[in-house]
C-alpha cells in the first residue's frame, strides 16, 4: 500500500515536471515569435510618412537601416533599439529626410503624431532587469 502510493507520487512528479518544462519551452518560443507589435494608429503614421523608403517598396539603403516589413523578425531587443531611434529622429525632424519633407510636405508627422510615436517607443523600452 505504502509502496504503490510512493510510486504514484513519483509519477505525478514526473508529469508535473514535464508540464512545467513544456510551459517554459512554449514561453521561450513565444518570446521569440511575438514581437512588440506596432499599433494601428502608429503604423498608419509610418505608412504615410516612412514606408515609401522603410517599407517593402523602399530603397536598399533605407531598408538596410530600418525595414518595417521585417519588423516582426527583428526580435525585441532590436525593436526597442529601433523604436527609440525612430522617436529620436522624428523629434529632431531628421526623418523623413529633408528631401522628402520638401517634395512631400504632407508626409511630415505632426507634433501630435510625434508624441504618439514617442509614447509608443517608451512602452517598448527594454526593462533594465531584462538586460
Ligand atoms: C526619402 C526616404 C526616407 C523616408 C521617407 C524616411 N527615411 Fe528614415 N532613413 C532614410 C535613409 C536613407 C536612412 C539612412 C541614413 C541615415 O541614417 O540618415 C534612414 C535612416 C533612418 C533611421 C536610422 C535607423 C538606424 O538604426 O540606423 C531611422 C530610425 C529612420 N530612418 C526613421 C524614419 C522614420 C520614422 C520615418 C518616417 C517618419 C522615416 N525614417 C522616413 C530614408 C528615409
Amino acid at each position: 500500500m505504502k509502496k504503490s502510493f510512493h510510486s504514484f507520487g513519483l509519477l505525478w512528479l514526473a508529469v508535473i515536471t514535464g508540464f512545467m518544462v513544456n510551459i517554459r519551452i512554449a514561453s521561450a518560443q513565444g518570446e521569440k515569435e511575438q514581437p512588440y507589435p506596432i499599433p494601428d494608429d502608429i503604423n498608419n503614421i509610418f505608412k504615410n510618412s516612412c514606408m515609401s523608403c522603410h517599407g517593402s517598396e523602399g530603397g536598399r539603403f533605407p531598408k538596410s537601416r530600418l525595414n518595417f516589413s521585417r519588423w516582426a523578425s527583428y526580435g525585441k531587443a532590436k525593436e526597442a533599439e529601433k523604436a527609440s531611434a525612430i522617436c529620436s529622429r522624428v523629434s529632431k525632424g531628421t526623418m523623413p529626410p529633408k528631401i522628402a519633407r520638401d517634395s512631400n510636405p504632407e508626409s511630415i508627422p505632426t507634433k501630435e503624431q510625434i508624441d504618439l510615436i514617442c509614447k509608443w517607443a517608451e512602452t517598448i523600452k527594454p526593462k533594465k532587469a531584462e538586460k
